[in-house]
């Protein structure tokens, strides 16, 4: 199973296997996720109804999934198509392209959120005001 690297978000569904013991997930790059993993990050004791993220990426893709709870990935391209997708199983993620202004959120208590992203930190990556992310993505 191999994924080319798009440039629209899309949920992709992870392996399940399922086991009276409990089940198991798994993710491996560029076997289930386009891209390799260069960070792994994850978003908790996040308060009810809190949001995260509110920026852009110039190039950091990411794959996020709730392992935990639920919550709202709600992501607007440059020409303002605003798409949300509701989280709450451990056995599919989303596809993040960067590109895309993201935010988190409508966190249920106890949620966790597990993100993989395709490059290192750099404060360099975000694009944390919504006119410059419409203007640099013309
Ligand atoms: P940020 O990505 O800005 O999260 P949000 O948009 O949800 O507020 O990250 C919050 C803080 O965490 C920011 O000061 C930078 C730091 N941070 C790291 O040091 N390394 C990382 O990989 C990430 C994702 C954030």
């Amino acid at each position: 199973m191999s994924y080319q690297r798009s440039k629209d978000p899309h949920i992709i569904d992870l392996p399940k296997i399922l086991d009276k013991r409990g089940n198991l997930s798994v993710i491996e790059e560029f076997a289930h996720i386009p891209f390799k993993i260069e960070r792994t990050y994850w978003v908790y004791d996040v308060p009810g109804g809190e949001k995260r993220g509110g920026h852009a990426f110039r190039s950091n893709d990411e794959f996020i999934v709730a392992l935990s709870g639920s919550f709202d990935v709600v992501l607007t391209n440059a020409e303002g198509e605003r798409r949300v997708w509701h989280m709450n199983r451990s056995y599919y993620g989303i596809y993040v392209p960067h590109g895309w202004w993201r935010e988190l959120e409508n966190f249920a208590t106890n949620s966790l959120a597990l993100v993989l992203a395709s490059e290192p930190y750099s404060p360099e990556n975000y694009i944390r005001d919504f006119d410059s992310f419409r203007k640099e993505e013309k």
